[in-house]
């Protein structure tokens, strides 16, 4: 099944069942953070070093590779 997330206003296309980093680096994105003027996206891919934190649906600090998308998100880049 196919699922649409809102990324920082652009819609994209995921499978039912991925995570957001997921949907984001099929979109072609490699980064999608900065943190001490550099961009960050996925590192560790396991929940560990938190390069891949993101704003899901207003909430803060979520981590990309380990929540996995639903339909209808917001999804916002932080700045840390
Ligand atoms: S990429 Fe390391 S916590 Fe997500």
């Amino acid at each position: 099944m196919t699922i649409r997330i809102a990324v920082d206003g652009t819609e994209l296309e995921g499978r039912d069942g991925q995570t957001i980093a997921g949907v984001l680096i099929g979109a072609g994105r490699r980064s999608w953070r900065s943190a001490a003027g550099a961009e960050r996206g996925v590192f560790c891919g396991i929940g560990v070093c938190q390069d891949c934190l993101v704003t899901v649906n207003g909430v803060e600090g979520v981590r990309a590779c380990q929540r996995t998308a639903r339909d209808g998100d917001v999804i916002e880049r932080e700045a840390r």
